[in-house]
C-alpha cells in the first residue's frame, strides 16, 4: 500500500475532535479516492488531561503546537486552534518553514497574515489550503480559486455568520425582539457569551477579505472592511422590509468599482424572492457574480464540527493527492494592494427610518434637503396613515411621525449629508435609522 499522509493536529475542540472521526470513518473511501491513507499519528491542544469524545492515547501527544509542526514524523500540519497570533501563528509559520503543507480553518489568521503565509508557502512550495476557514462546509474557496474564471469576478455577496443570520431570522419569523433572539441563540450554542464580534459584524468581515482577496487578487487586508452590525436592527425595521418586498441579512458584500474594491459588511435589504433571502437560521450563502454567467449561489452550513471537518478533509485530501494550488489563486507575487473605495462613494438604493417631529413644516424640510443633495425618492410610507406631505400638521398626539424613505440609487455621501442636515433642522427625533438595499 502507498505511504500513508501523516497528519499532526493541533486544536482538538470542536473542529479537531470532528477531524479525527471523520478521518476514522472515511478511511476506506479516502483511501479509494486519494490512492493512499490520511492518518492523524500526533495531536496538540492546550490540556492533556481534558476528557475528550475522542480517545487521544493512540496519538503521540506534543504539548507546544510549534513542536508539532517541527516534528520529522508528520507530513502535514492541520491547525484548528484558532486565533490570529501564538500559538496558531507559531505551528503555521514553522510548519511551512520545514517545507510541510498546512491545512487550517482560521479566518482570523487568515485576514491578519494570509499574504506573508502564502509567500512562506510559496517558497517552500508547498500548500497551504484553508476551504474550512470561510463559510464552513460551502466549497466557496475551491470554487473562487479552481472553479471559475478568475477575471470576471464583479461581486460576492454573502451571509457569512450563522448567529446573525439565526437572529435576523428569528426576529422575523417570531416577532421577537433582538435581545430575546441573542439569549436564544446563545442558549442553543449558537452565540458566543460575548457575541460582539459575531453580532457586529467583525466575524463577517474577517471572512469577506479572505473571500475578497480569492476573487479580486488583492492582499487580504481586514482592516480595508467598512463594518457594521445588526445590533440597531428593529422589528419596525423587519415589518417595514417586509410591506416593501424585502428581507434583511447580514451580508458582506465586495464589489469591483471604479474607485476600487468596495468591501463592506453591514445591515442589509435585499429582494424578498431572491435566492439570499431564503436562507434563514444558521445557514450561509454566498453569490458569486461573474461577467458571462448568471448569478451562482452556494448555500450550506457554515459551521458546526462535522460540516468544518469536512472542508478540512478534503484540503487533506488534495494534499494527499499531491494537488497544489496557489493560496489565493494566483502567484503571491501577482497579489496587489487593496485599492479601497471608500465607503463614501458607495453607490446604491437605501432605506431609511425617521421619526419626523410633529410640528409644522417638518415633512417639507425634510424633502427639501433631501433634494439639496439629489436624492430622489422610489417610495415614502408613513405610519398612521398621515399623508407624507402634511407630516408636520399631524398634530394630534404630539407623538413624532415614522417615516419610512426608499431612494433610488445614490451615493453614501449624499445620504450622510442629507441626514446631517435634517439633524441640525431638528425636525426628526432621535438618530435616523439607516439600511442599504443590495441589488440582486
Ligand atoms: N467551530 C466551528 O464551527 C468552526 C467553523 C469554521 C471554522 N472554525 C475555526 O476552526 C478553529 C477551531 O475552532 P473550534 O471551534 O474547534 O475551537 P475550540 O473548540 O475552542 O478548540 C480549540 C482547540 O485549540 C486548543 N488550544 C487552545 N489554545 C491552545 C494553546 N495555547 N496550545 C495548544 N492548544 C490550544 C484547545 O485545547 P483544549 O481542548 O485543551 O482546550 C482546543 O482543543 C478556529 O480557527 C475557528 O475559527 C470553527
Amino acid at each position: 500500500m502507498a505511504e500513508p499522509l501523516k497528519v499532526g493536529l493541533a486544536g482538538l475542540g470542536t473542529v479537531g475532535t470532528a477531524v479525527v472521526q471523520l478521518l476514522d470513518r472515511g478511511r476506506d473511501k479516502l483511501l479509494a479516492r486519494c490512492g493512499r491513507p490520511i492518518e492523524v499519528v500526533a495531536v496538540s491542544a492546550r490540556s492533556r488531561g481534558k476528557k475528550r469524545l475522542i480517545d487521544t492515547r493512540k496519538f503521540r501527544w506534543i504539548a507546544d503546537p510549534a513542536a508539532l509542526a517541527a516534528d520529522p514524523a508528520i507530513d502535514v500540519l492541520v491547525e484548528v486552534i484558532g486565533g490570529a497570533g501564538d500559538p496558531a501563528r507559531r505551528a503555521v509559520e514553522t510548519a511551512l518553514a520545514a517545507g510541510k503543507p498546512v491545512v487550517t480553518a482560521n479566518k482570523a489568521l487568515l485576514a491578519r497574515h494570509g499574504y506573508g503565509l502564502a509567500v512562506a508557502a510559496e517558497r517552500r512550495g508547498v500548500a497551504l489550503n484553508f476551504e474550512a476557514a470561510v463559510a464552513g462546509g460551502i466549497p466557496i474557496v475551491k470554487t473562487l480559486r479552481e472553479g471559475l474564471n478568475g477575471d470576471a469576478f464583479r461581486r460576492i455577496y454573502g451571509i457569512l455568520n450563522g448567529t446573525c443570520n439565526y437572529i435576523l431570522s428569528r426576529m422575523e419569523q417570531d416577532r421577537l425582539g433582538f435581545d430575546d433572539c441573542l439569549r436564544e441563540a446563545q442558549r442553543l450554542g449558537y452565540a458566543e457569551a460575548d457575541p460582539s464580534f459575531d453580532v457586529e459584524g467583525h466575524d463577517t468581515a474577517q471572512k469577506l477579505s479572505i473571500l475578497a482577496s480569492l476573487a479580486f487578487g488583492t492582499k487580504v487586508d481586514p482592516d480595508a472592511v467598512y463594518v457594521e452590525g445588526i445590533s440597531s436592527i428593529t422589528l419596525a425595521d423587519l415589518d417595514a422590509a417586509g410591506e416593501l418586498g424585502y428581507r434583511v441579512k447580514l451580508l458582506g458584500v465586495a464589489v469591483r468599482t471604479e474607485a476600487g474594491i468596495e468591501q463592506r459588511v453591514h445591515p442589509t435589504m435585499v429582494r424578498k424572492d431572491s435566492a439570499i433571502a431564503q436562507v434563514m437560521g444558521v445557514t450561509n450563502a454566498v453569490t458569486i457574480d461573474a461577467e458571462g454567467l448568471a448569478p451562482i449561489t452556494l448555500v450550506g452550513p457554515g459551521a458546526g464540527g462535522m460540516a468544518t471537518a469536512s472542508a478540512v478533509v478534503s484540503d487533506l485530501a488534495d494534499i494527499a493527492r499531491g494537488v497544489r494550488t496557489p493560496p489565493f489563486g494566483r502567484p503571491a507575487a501577482r497579489m496587489t494592494a487593496i485599492r479601497k473605495a471608500p465607503m463614501q462613494r458607495h453607490e446604491g438604493g437605501y432605506y431609511i427610518r425617521l421619526l419626523a417631529r410633529d410640528r409644522p413644516g417638518s415633512a417639507a424640510t425634510i424633502a427639501r434637503r433631501l433634494a439639496q443633495q439629489k436624492i430622489s425618492l422610489e417610495s415614502i410610507v408613513q405610519r398612521h396613515g398621515v399623508p407624507p406631505t402634511n407630516a408636520g400638521q399631524a398634530g394630534r398626539s404630539g407623538e413624532p411621525v415614522p417615516v419610512i424613505l426608499i431612494t433610488y440609487a445614490t451615493s453614501e455621501d449624499a445620504v450622510r449629508k442629507a441626514l446631517a442636515a435634517v439633524r441640525r433642522d431638528r425636525v426628526i427625533s432621535g438618530r435616523p435609522q439607516v439600511i442599504r438595499i443590495e441589488k440582486n
